[in-house]
């Protein structure tokens, strides 16, 4: 406790209480039993600045102040002020979201497929293990033109930079060019969307599958109860925090959206990190899309609301302040028994408490 007391600011009653919290939030562990305390994996995997996952200003995802404006009464929108080069977003994506995605890449339900899309790949955190997994298959990984330049070395870094497509594109535009996959992936990018932008991006992803193509999203989700599991309601609280519109789902709200954008054969399949995929096969007929145009349409189509309404908050979003929330939802259960199991393998590439498994 003295040591922590010379190396910072806090006193001896500041140092106690603070470290308890972070023994609580298992970050900081009792190594002997005689007063000294030291860091857990998940700290030196994710907040130590020399590992390679370090997960650094992704700590204060677009959220610096203690309340986030998009919490205040009066207020209403988000004072988000991170202006990271794409560079960094990408890195921070990619320590935050590798090893899930592994997991979700192993599940089984990816084995032999022939042509998948990773919609919104960011760094490549599933388009790379379902490369390595599935040789024979053709990878696309659609991302915005100004971040898509940016994939290659990761894909370069995993060896798979010859096996995975980058497409530099707006994923929302109608028609997206490209021959239709039989596999599409959807990564934590449904929960960066309300509801009728949402439904737009399933329809994109709709129109591009062959048919009896499937969707896979693999988010975060609520359960039933209030603000639980609570990683889902701290992913929640940071997405109102950007004030995007988007929010963390039910697994019945994102089936709900899926249906009405002509998926059906609904199946659940927890990965790791407090993640789900939800798996949903295109039916042939697309009345849902037709449904969906009474939310926001034109001729051509479903088209993307203007304005994102206001989110609604459902977890304990301003509880414990923005910086902790963030905190949370970065490393909050990142690891689990399956997740070790699953990234085998991929020592070395992976965190290392995941490689020791
Ligand atoms: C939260 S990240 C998720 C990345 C990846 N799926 C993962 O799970 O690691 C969302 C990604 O969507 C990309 N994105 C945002 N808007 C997009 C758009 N309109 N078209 C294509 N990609 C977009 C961002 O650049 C970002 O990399």
């Amino acid at each position: 406790m003295s040591e922590v007391c010379r190396e910072t600011v806090l006193n001896e009653g500041g140092a106690e209480a603070l470290i308890g919290v972070l023994v609580g939030m298992g970050l900081v562990e009792s190594a002997s039993g005689d007063g000294r305390y030291v860091l857990t994996d998940l700290s030196r995997e994710y907040l130590a600045p020399g590992s390679p996952y370090h997960i650094g200003e992704g700590l204060f995802w677009d959220c610096t102040d203690d309340v986030p404006g998009a919490y205040l009464a009066g207020v209403g929108q988000t004072t988000a002020t991170a202006s990271w080069s794409t560079e960094v977003r990408l890195a921070i994506q990619h320590s935050r979201n590798f090893a899930p995605s592994v997991t979700a890449a192993r599940s089984g339900v990816f084995d032999g497929v022939t042509r998948v899309v990773d919609v919104a790949g960011g760094s490549g955190t599933f388009a790379i293990p379902v490369a390595l997994d599935n040789p024979e298959a053709s990878v696309f990984l659609v991302e915005q033109p100004t971040v898509a330049p940016f994939v290659a070395p990761y894909l370069r870094k995993y060896g798979v930079a010859d096996r995975v497509t980058v497409v530099p594109m707006d994923v929302f535009q109608l028609d997206w060019g490209l021959d239709a996959s039989d596999v599409a992936f959807l990564g934590n990018f449904l929960h960066d969307q309300n509801d009728d932008d949402a439904l737009v991006l399933l329809d994109r992803c709709s129109r591009h599958l062959t048919e009896s193509g499937a969707l896979w999203v693999h988010e975060v989700l609520f359960d039933e109860r209030p603000g639980r599991p609570q990683i889902a309601a701290l992913w929640n609280a940071n997405m109102i925090a950007r004030g995007s519109g988007g929010v963390q789902r039910t697994y019945d709200e994102v089936v709900r959206l899926m249906r009405q954008a002509g998926f059906a054969d609904f199946q659940r399949i927890p990965t790791s990190g407090g993640f789900s995929l939800v798996g949903g096969r295109k039916v042939a007929s697309r009345e849902g899309v037709r449904r969906g145009d009474d939310i926001g349409s034109s001729a051509s189509g479903i088209t993307r609301s203007a304005h994102a309404p206001a989110a609604v908050a459902r977890g304990p979003a301003a509880a414990g302040g923005c910086r902790v929330i963030l905190a949370g939802s970065s490393l909050g259960e990142a690891f689990t028994p399956a997740l070790r199991r699953s990234c085998r393998g991929l020592e070395g590439t992976v965190p290392r408490r995941i490689g020791r498994a």
